[in-house]
């Protein structure tokens, strides 16, 4: 179990403990954090668990996989370097520390 602080829209702050292997959108829908949708159940085709990395270096992360880049050319929210779709970023201990911060609108 590792932690994940999100960090919503309106500046609040939920942490939430995470099993290693989830993937941080399923942790927020399970969590109901208020602005992850994650419509596509994580198949890559709905880009609405948009989320900005804050805690971590890119290296840090798992790599982000072409797809994934595509998709996030299509987000709603301002794409930022730090951008990363959460449904691609699976807990492990090695992602201990991770901040995401939800933005404004996923569509
Ligand atoms: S949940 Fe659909 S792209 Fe992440």
């Amino acid at each position: 179990m590792t932690d994940v602080t999100f960090i919503l829209h309106d500046g609040t702050r939920r942490i939430v403990d995470v099993a290693d292997g989830i993937s941080v959108m399923q942790a927020a829908v399970m969590e109901n954090i208020k602005g992850i949708d994650g419509e596509c159940g994580g198949c890559l085709s709905c880009a609405t668990c948009h989320v900005y990395v804050e805690s971590l270096e890119a290296g840090e992360l798992p790599a982000k996989d072409p797809d994934e880049d595509a998709l996030l050319e299509g987000v709603a929210a301002e794409l930022r370097p730090e951008s990363r779709l959460a449904c691609q970023i699976v807990m492990s201990p090695a992602l201990v520390g991770l901040v995401v911060r939800v933005p404004e609108r996923q569509v």
